[in-house]
């Protein structure tokens, strides 16, 4: 079955709104385990805009899954990933003005520094992913420079879902796994995927993991984090 991993980061926005110690990023990532997730995910953003460097200290001691922390190419925040050890670490392109983010990582465009910091995260023990575009030129140069594991941006996808468009973007995802995997690699997706359109993303052939956040925490207000982790899984199972 394909994985489900719950991106974490908006029960910290909720928490920094008001500046307070709730809710708790930490007791989320338990309620989601507790309902069968497979891997809990934090965005540490160069701005600490919501989840803290504290969180992913005591959230690397709590999950008892998979830690996978999304991160910039940023040095400072290269360090903190290599003190704190998540299981692994997902690169992930950073703009301050976004609200959320909006594209994969180039990493034809950054290829030095992104090969740079994913052996230096490699080295330590820490798998690696990269979050991209889904076309060829960014799957050859992830694998260029010897990462084995990649995350479609099914942003594209999700935005066009209700549109005809939907069509060719999802083919495109379902083309671009077939030729990673290929490759070698494994596949991961996430971005925009809700619980109208991850039916079909889930369905693709060699879909390892997706990676999911706001429609999830945007359910979870009104029927419970661990009902919306669950219903979430059902779709995907
Ligand atoms: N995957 C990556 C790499 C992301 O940056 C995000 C957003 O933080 C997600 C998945 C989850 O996206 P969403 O919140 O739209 O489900």
């Amino acid at each position: 079955m394909v994985k489900l991993g719950v991106n974490i980061d908006h029960v910290a926005t909720l928490r920094q709104a008001r500046g307070e110690s709730d809710p708790d990023p930490v007791l989320a990532a338990r309620l989601c385990e507790q309902a069968g997730c497979d891997s809990i995910v934090a965005h540490l953003r160069e701005d600490r805009r919501h989840i803290q460097d504290r969180d992913i200290v005591l959230l690397r001691k709590a999950v008892k899954t998979r830690f996978n922390l999304e991160m910039s190419l940023n040095a400072g925040i290269v360090k903190v990933a290599l003190a704190v050890k998540p299981d692994q670490a997902t690169l992930v392109p950073e703009r301050r003005q976004e609200i959320t983010t909006e594209g994969g990582l180039d990493v034809l465009r950054h290829l030095k520094r992104t090969k740079k910091v994913s052996h230096m995260l490699l080295d330590a023990g820490i798998d690696v992913s990269i979050f991209i575009a889904p076309v060829k030129k960014q799957i050859d140069a992830a694998a260029s420079i010897g990462v084995k594991t990649i995350e479609l941006h099914t942003g594209s996808y999700a935005r066009a879902f209700a549109d005809r468009s939907a069509i060719r973007e999802f083919a495109q995802i379902k083309a671009m796994t077939l030729y990673a995997r290929k490759l070698g690699m494994v596949v991961n997706a996430g971005h925009g995927l809700n619980y109208d359109n991850t039916y079909a993303i889930a369905r693709v052939h060699g879909m390892h993991e997706l990676n999911i956040g706001h429609a999830i925490m945007g359910r979870a207000v009104f029927v419970g984090l661990k009902q919306a982790v669950h219903e979430m899984k059902a779709i995907i199972k």
